[in-house]
């Protein structure tokens, strides 16, 4: 038997053993979207792992996703495929930082993208997600919001509303690597191709794009669209979904080498580890855990 049978069969053994699913972002490497039970963006993923039956949840993914789960669904034991898989993001800011923010803007409500920490999550008054970032702001009460940690995010969602969006300086280092330049060479290249970029890209990048989206609302337009060919601006784990939902279409990335070093860490055999260890849970202390969740449901209360 080949070693990929090998593992895929040895996690569908383990899975059983431990009454788990697997879940996985689009970013993940094909053969790790293909052995998950689903696949998704943060939104979808967070909404997906509320209630289900599963004991054990084996996320595919950077820490602060492993965390929503294990804040939405603290029946279950959530385990990080690598222990190590972090969003630098989501590390730019710290409660003393946003501590400090709220002291200089006391009016503000503060809406903490979900690539935070549950603690940020905790001191928040709402989350969004790359889906919903224009919802959570006109949810808050007030009109000035502080706007955590993704300037580029916090920008795209300022345009799209009247009230006052301050932005913290934070950004991903992958989305925010890419150039007017290179989005300019992309097009010639391919003038006929649809532009999708991540709202995480600069302003001046969606500025020249057809639609800012997250990763799910990506696969839904490239779906829907009569469009056969595509330009995409993210990470270039997108492009097996993409690819393997629309065989008769075109996708390239923009740009070269577009990789989130921390979505690659996981490969089925450190999912396999993980399980047969289960030395990765990730928990949230219970005190942190009460009030995250309390931000992240008035996102997920949002039609
Ligand atoms: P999505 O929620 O759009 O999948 O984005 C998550 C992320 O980390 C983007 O870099
Ligand atoms: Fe974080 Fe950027 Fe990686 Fe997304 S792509 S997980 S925002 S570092």
């Amino acid at each position: 038997m080949d070693k990929l049978k090998q593992t895929r069969e040895r996690i569908t053994k383990l899975k059983k053993e431990l009454k788990a699913i697997i879940v996985a972002h689009n970013y993940q490497r094909p053969e790790v979207q293909d052995i998950a039970d689903f696949t998704g963006d943060s939104l979808e993923l967070a909404r997906r792992c509320i209630g289900v039956e599963a004991e054990t949840i084996v996320f595919c993914g950077v820490r602060f996703m492993a965390e929503t789960a294990a804040i939405l669904n603290p029946a279950s034991t959530v385990l990080l495929s690598r222990p190590d898989a972090g969003c630098p993001l989501a590390n730019m800011i710290d409660i003393n930082s946003l501590r400090q923010w709220k002291h200089r803007y006391p009016e503000a409500a503060v809406v903490a993208y979900v690539n935070t920490t549950a603690a940020i999550k905790a001191e928040s008054d709402i989350c969004c997600t790359s889906a919903n970032g224009v919802e959570a702001v006109n949810a808050v009460p007030g009109e000035e919001i502080l706007f955590i940690p993704d300037r580029n995010l916090g920008h795209y969602v300022s345009t799209k509303t009247s009230k006052r969006v301050i932005l913290y300086p934070g950004f991903c280092y992958v989305h925010d690597r890419i150039t007017v330049e290179e989005v300019m060479l992309a097009k010639q290249c391919y003038p006929q191709a649809r532009v999708l970029v991540h709202p995480e890209c600069r302003p001046e990048v969606i500025d020249l794009a057809d639609a800012a989206l997250s990763t799910s609302q990506m696969l839904r337009y490239a779906r829907e669209s009569n469009h056969k060919l595509f330009l995409i601006g993210t990470e270039e784990g997108m492009l097996y979904p993409l690819g393997k939902q629309n065989p008769e279409k075109e996708f390239h990335i923009i740009t070269s080498n577009f990789i989130c070093t921390d979505m690659k860490k996981t490969t089925l055999e450190t999912i396999t580890e993980a399980m047969k260890t289960r030395d990765n849970v990730v928990t949230v202390p219970e005190e942190i855990r009460a009030r995250a969740k309390q931000a992240i449901d008035r996102m997920l209360a949002i039609a």
